[in-house]
């Protein structure tokens, strides 16, 4: 029993979908979280985040769950617990690992009064050398027993996006796993081949390439999105280039492939713009310069201001301006360092009358944006009230509005970041921009 016994600390973006992918494997699960208000909302079979397929699995799987507050019956009754608390980041740059340390001080406390061999798993991201140096030693003082002999450690980070976390674990690219020893690694494998089939590549490596190449991995997707859009800024000034038909041939090649390569907005969320700052840190407290990385955020960092200054190019300072979308990615209620976020803030401190509206991230918006903005009801609020409509997140809801929505006389300004909207349809009843294309310059539109 056991064996088909796994608990997961920290039941958040990344913990609750892990759990319920657990649960639905046939595995029992345990759940820890501080938040008891997460808690109690697992245990009616509800999510505590907002992600697609989350509620279905912990409904359908309760009698799976499980809900603890006590680490040694959770470490006794199991024999893998996943940390998955968050690394905020420092003010130099690098994570913090205080919750991972705060958890593995309990882990540690209750592997003390076991024999049994528990295998422990880090989740959340950390940097190189961070589980040999601090979080190893931690267990080890606190158990009073040597890691690889008497319990195992295993560093597991997640490759997924929100929005996409379930369909992330089910269809992983592959599955990586640093280990202290062979039979931790072994037990942790089994665990990922229930949830992900018999065919899904694992690397298994020792801890600090593990660590490397999860910041990595962000680090170069993140490159590739700003390299994305600097050819999207480069289409804006070449009469006749269009960045999509630029990506999709290059996409082709083998060498580049087409995911994240997107002449858009730049790269949001609570992962990527960390988890490049953090990459950068690292390398350079190895003496290394890690100059793609510094430049890739000098990319995203401008495309802000970039839009900001289309947008002064279209309409002018004091004109009503809609901001459709404030989650930095769709199905989500992230608003942490969104583009749309960042954009209506920016464009209510230049002046406009902002107007904000997102199917999910109002009320994180809120706390952050106050009230320098207004917050519409609806899309369709949104758009009536303003002169200028920028499409900031591609979600569904915004990609279905009928085009005669954005008609209006004198017309509308229709900016359509993502390029979402059918261009000809929404052109003949509105002015239609879009960012990666050479456009015709245009009169700039009074605020009246
Ligand atoms: N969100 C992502 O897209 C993503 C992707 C890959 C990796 N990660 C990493 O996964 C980790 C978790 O991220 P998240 O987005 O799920 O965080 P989150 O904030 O959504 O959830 C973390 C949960 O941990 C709980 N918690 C904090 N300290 C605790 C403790 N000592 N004991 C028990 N519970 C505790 C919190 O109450 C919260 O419910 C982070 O290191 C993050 O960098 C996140």
């Amino acid at each position: 029993m056991r064996d088909e016994t796994i608990t997961v600390v920290g039941l958040g973006r990344i913990g609750a979908p892990m759990l319920a992918c657990f649960a639905a494997c046939g595995y029992h699960v345990i759940g820890l979280d501080l938040d008891e208000g997460r808690l109690d909302l697992i245990r009616e079979g509800r999510a505590p985040v907002p992600e697609p397929e989350l509620e279905d699995l912990l409904r359908s799987n309760r009698h799976r769950i499980t809900i603890a507050r006590d680490y040694d019956a959770a470490v006794r009754d199991s024999g893998l617990t996943f940390i998955a608390v968050p690394t905020p980041s420092r003010s130099d740059g690098a994570y913090s690992l205080d919750h991972v340390l705060a958890a593995c001080a309990r882990i540690g406390d209750a592997l003390r009064r076991t024999s049994d061999f528990h295998v422990v798993v880090v989740t959340s991201t950390v940097l190189p050398q961070d589980l040999d140096t601090t979080i190893l030693p931690v267990l080890e003082d606190r158990s009073g027993r040597r890691c690889g002999r008497d319990f195992g450690l295993c560093y597991n980070p997640e490759f997924v996006a929100i929005g996409k976390v379930i369909r992330g674990m089910v269809h992983p690219d592959f599955v990586l796993i640093g280990e202290s020893d062979p039979r931790s690694g072994d037990v942790l494998e089994r665990a990922h081949r229930k949830v992900a089939g018999d065919r899904v590549p694992v690397v298994r490596t020792n801890f600090v390439n593990a660590e490397l190449a999860k910041i990595a991995v962000n680090a170069f997707v993140t490159a590739k999105i700003s390299y994305a859009n600097m050819l999207g800024e480069i289409c804006e000034r070449i009469p006749g280039c269009d960045v999509d038909v630029v990506t999709s041939a290059i996409g082709l090649d083998g060498r580049i492939g087409s995911k994240y390569l997107l002449g858009g907005l730049g790269y949001g969320g609570p992962c990527f713009p960390r988890d490049n700052v953090a990459f950068s840190v690292m390398a350079r407290r190895r003496g290394v310069e890690a100059t793609l990385a510094d430049a890739t955020d000098a990319v995203n960092r401008r495309q802000v201001e970039r839009i900001l200054e289309r947008a002064r190019s279209l309409v002018r300072p004091g004109a009503r301006v809609g901001v459709l979308g404030l989650a930095y990615t769709p199905n989500t209620d992230v608003v942490e360092e969104s583009q749309g976020l960042l954009l209506a803030g920016a464009m209510a401190e230049a002046g406009f009358r902002v107007m904000v509206y997102d199917p999910l991230g109002l009320a994180n918006a809120r706390m952050v944006l106050g009230r320098t903005v207004e917050y519409a009801s609806s899309a369709g609020e949104c758009i009536d009230r303003s002169h200028l409509v920028l499409i900031s997140t591609p979600w569904e809801e915004f990609k279905r509005l009928e085009p005669r929505r954005f008609a209006h006389n004198p017309r509308r300004v229709v900016f359509d970041c993502w390029r979402i909207l059918p261009a000809e349809d929404v052109g003949r009843v509105a002015d239609y921009v879009t960012i990666g294309k050479a456009t015709e310059p245009r009169s700039v539109r009074s605020a009246d």
